[in-house]
């Protein structure tokens, strides 16, 4: 049952050959969110996993983060707060640099985002090297909260994000799809 699921979606996802750069194999969500069964399936999904874990926040990355982080804290009844690029917060932030598959950049997040004692959920459409994962992770740091876990769609697992996170900061991931 739980792996039929889990083909429907990786059946969704489209991958597109170098890009944005040569040797990179783009594991295209935007496929899997224009499928309306596929993308009910990916929050129902998560929101099976984390329901019973009294989370308070979902914290989630621009762009694509989004797509799964808003609609998953408003299925856990969770607040969500914005990672955003640098530049788009109005209020003053606290930031973290990161590295990606495909380059480099920022996030910050509102200095008020989180409140002491909450507990957290990281979510992201997709883990590759784990920079943006670590990013938000530190970014968490900041604040007195719990980090129950980070949570994506997609794991591309050859690209080791999930074993960084877990040693350098001992913290679980999820994933629904993997790719190697
Ligand atoms: C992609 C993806 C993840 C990140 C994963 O975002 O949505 O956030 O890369 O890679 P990592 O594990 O190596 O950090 P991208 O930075 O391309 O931005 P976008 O969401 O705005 O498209
Ligand atoms: N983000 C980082 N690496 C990626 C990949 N290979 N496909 C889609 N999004 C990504």
């Amino acid at each position: 049952e739980f792996e039929a699921k889990v083909v429907k979606l990786k059946n969704s996802i489209k991958n597109i050959p170098d890009f944005p750069k040569p040797g990179i194999l783009f594991r295209d969500v935007s496929s899997l969110c224009q499928d309306k069964d596929a993308f009910a399936l990916s929050i129902d999904m998560l929101y099976e996993a984390f329901k019973d874990e009294k989370i308070d926040m979902v914290v989630a990355a621009e762009a694509r983060g989004f797509v799964f982080g808003a609609p998953l804290a408003q299925r856990l009844h969770a607040g969500f707060a914005m990672a955003r690029k640098p530049g788009k917060l109005p209020r003053s932030t606290l930031e973290e640099s990161y590295d990606l598959e495909y380059g480099t950049s920022t996030l910050q997040i509102t200095e008020d985002a989180l409140q002491s004692g909450q507990r957290v959920l990281i979510v992201d459409d997709l883990l590759a090297t784990g920079g943006t994962a670590e990013a938000m992770i530190r970014l968490c740091k900041h604040f007195d909260v719990e980090i129950v876990c980070t949570a994506f769609v997609i794991e591309l697992f050859d690209l080791g994000g999930a074993v960084k996170i877990k040693n350098d900061y001992n913290i679980e991931t999820f994933s629904l799809v993997e790719f190697p």
